[in-house]
């Protein structure tokens, strides 16, 4: 027998499957969803960072520069205590010329114009208006790496 109850019935059947197949795939990307909410992000490394590996943390003397060749963009790390180490740009903020470290002054000179910044970055003298920009560092098995 197909009267109109029975084919009422198999359009409620075909309903209900659809709804429930409807709320699986639903639940499925909420939790999905849920999840990498959850999940703490990686401390390693941030999506387009570059981890720049800068050589021996314990040959580099507490107070001292090592300029470390990156293209473009070379750069300093500065050795500040027994443990730590900061990283800054070797490009003057004025017009881009490579800076030298002078150890006895414990500055970074500029050839070009005679710019000077301190350990940190900071302008110390001449023409430069800017800081020099600064990079994540860490020390990992006595090796100095920069974030970049
Ligand atoms: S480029 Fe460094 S002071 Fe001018």
């Amino acid at each position: 027998m197909n009267g109109p109850e029975t084919t009422s019935i198999e359009r409620r059947g075909v309903l209900t499957w659809l709804i429930r197949g409807f709320l699986a795939i639903w639940a499925l990307g909420a939790g999905v969803l849920g999840i990498s909410f959850l999940k703490a992000p990686s401390s390693e490394k941030r999506p387009g960072e570059r981890q720049l590996r800068c050589g021996s943390f314990s040959t580099l003397a507490i107070g001292e520069a090592r300029l470390v060749r990156h293209g473009a963009e070379p750069l300093f790390v500065v050795r500040v205590s027994d443990s730590q180490v900061t990283a800054v740009s070797a490009v003057c903020t004025h017009l881009r010329c490579v800076l030298k470290w002078d150890g006895d002054k414990g500055t970074f000179q500029c050839p070009c114009h005679n710019g000077a910044f301190d350990r940190a970055g900071i302008v110390l003298s001449g023409p430069p208006k800017k800081p020099l920009p600064q990079y994540p560092a860490e020390v990992r098995a006595d090796e100095i790496i920069v974030h970049t």
